[in-house]
């Protein structure tokens, strides 16, 4: 029979490996989602200024953004109740502490808000009948979501590039 002390030990490993293997999981999306966004903004730009009909390419970048911003808050939600840096069960003490406060409800506001930006922006987009409005919406959007992404890393200090594991 194992007993008490033994079990927790197991328990406490095994909830240490699954909060592991997500940061390192939500930690790479990230470089997709910042490459994806910075693509998407970019070709918008040009199409915008250069007045460039929007193709099938365009299409495709915003689509891969918007899933990719996606996969991302749904592995941050999972990871949220993993890590010992989110505290719940005791707000007054985690609005106290500055990291636990960012990453309990400054961090997953701000990136929730990024992604309501980025499913606005492309639903703005694929509605828009002519090209220069569907730029534009994602021009506008996205744009305004990446510099929110950007700004919430920054936040964090964490590096924006790079692993803190
Ligand atoms: C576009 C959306 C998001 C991006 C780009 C993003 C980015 C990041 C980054 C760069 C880190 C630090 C990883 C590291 O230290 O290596 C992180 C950690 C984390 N994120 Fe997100 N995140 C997003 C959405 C979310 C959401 C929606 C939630 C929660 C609802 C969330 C919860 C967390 C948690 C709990 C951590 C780990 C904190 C820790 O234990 O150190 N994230 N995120």
């Amino acid at each position: 029979m194992i007993d008490h002390i033994e079990f927790l030990r197991y328990f406490g490993y095994k909830l240490l490996t699954m909060y592991k293997f997500l940061l390192g999981l939500h930690s790479g999306i990230r470089y997709i989602v910042i490459i994806l966004f910075s693509l998407a903004l970019i070709m918008a730009l040009i199409g915008l200024f250069g007045r460039k009909s929007s193709n099938e390419f365009h299409r495709k970048i915003n689509l891969y953004s918007l899933i990719s911003a996606h996969v991302q808050l749904l592995t941050g939600l999972i990871l949220y109740f993993y890590s010992p840096n989110v505290m719940f069960s005791n707000m007054g003490a985690a609005m106290k502490d500055p990291i636990i406060r960012y990453w309990t409800v400054e961090h997953s506001a701000m990136m929730i808000f990024a992604v309501i930006l980025i499913t606005v922006g492309h639903s703005r987009s694929k509605k828009a009948i002519d090209s220069v409005n569907k730029h534009r919406a994602i021009a506008l959007y996205y744009g305004l979501a990446l510099l929110v992404i950007l700004l919430a890393i920054y936040q964090s200090g964490r590096p924006i590039f790079g692993s803190s594991m």
